[in-house]
């Protein structure tokens, strides 16, 4: 493992096959909380009754309230620098997949395209009678919100237990298999089958790149650990 910035930058300058992995980290400097990191949500709150399928159940306006506050939130925030950084390594790159845990689509405002969402999107709304999927960016009023055919909307993420969207880890794998190097953003990689892309792409032989204040489990395996903050330390690689 190093952490020379310099031998980091030139393994990026010379990289033509990138896959990058980013997690709740790369939005703390939007001013968006993490959800493990001191301050994060799972530090005061229990995931079990805002993030699986039962919780919502048992009390769908409580979950919609958490939402929709986390929705006018990020509406607030805007992509920081870590965010931009992505972008510009997108368009240095040959082939470049940006493969995020993220629901809040700062990547996608900061220009990134290739984006793969494991999670979902904190936008879209998705039916629970008709499976009808609508992206909604307004204020909702009525919680928890109905489709038009008068069914409840759920919002369109990613909770425990449920199925990653269709084709999303098959593509965030080729993605992996193909890079010579990967970078991992912002993400405490506890979270599977997302965490998994990281011992994949070792295993590869590309070279892995994590960018995080504190240390993961992977710190010790990784090619090159970087400490600091996202919008710090990713255009100080480029
Ligand atoms: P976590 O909250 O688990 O981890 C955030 C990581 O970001 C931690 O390792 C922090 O050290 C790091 N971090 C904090 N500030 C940072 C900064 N300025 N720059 C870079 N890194 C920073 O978030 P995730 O790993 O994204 O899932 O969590 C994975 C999944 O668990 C989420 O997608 C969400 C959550 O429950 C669902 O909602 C399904």
């Amino acid at each position: 493992m190093r952490t020379s910035i310099e031998a980091a930058r030139e393994r990026v300058r010379r990289a033509k096959r990138v896959a990058v992995l980013t997690g709740a980290g790369v939005s703390a400097e939007s001013g968006i909380p993490t959800f493990r990191s001191n301050g994060g949500y799972w530090r005061q709150r229990r995931f079990e009754d805002l993030a699986t399928p039962q919780g919502f159940a048992r009390d769908p306006k409580f979950v919609w309230t958490w939402y929709e506050e986390r929705r006018r939130g990020i509406a607030r925030a805007e992509p920081n620098a870590g965010h931009r950084a992505l972008v510009e390594l997108e368009a240095r790159a040959e082939r470049f997949t940006l493969i995020t845990q993220n629901v809040d689509g700062l990547h996608e405002r900061a220009g990134s395209r290739n984006v793969i969402r494991l999670h979902g999107s904190i936008w879209s709304l998705r039916c629970l009678g008709c499976r009808r999927e609508i992206e909604e960016h307004a204020e909702l009023n009525e919680l928890p919100p109905l489709c038009e055919c008068g069914g409840m909307l759920r919002p369109g993420v990613v909770w425990f237990g449920e199925s990653l969207p269709a084709g999303a880890m098959e593509r965030a794998a080729s993605a992996v298999s193909e890079a010579e190097l990967l970078i991992v953003v912002g993400t405490s990689a506890q979270v599977y089958p997302a965490a998994g892309l990281i011992p994949m792409a070792l295993g590869a032989g590309a070279a892995v790149l994590e960018v995080n204040p504190a240390e993961t489990e992977f710190s010790d395996d990784v090619t090159f650990a970087l400490r600091g903050g996202a919008a710090e330390i990713l255009p100080a690689l480029l």
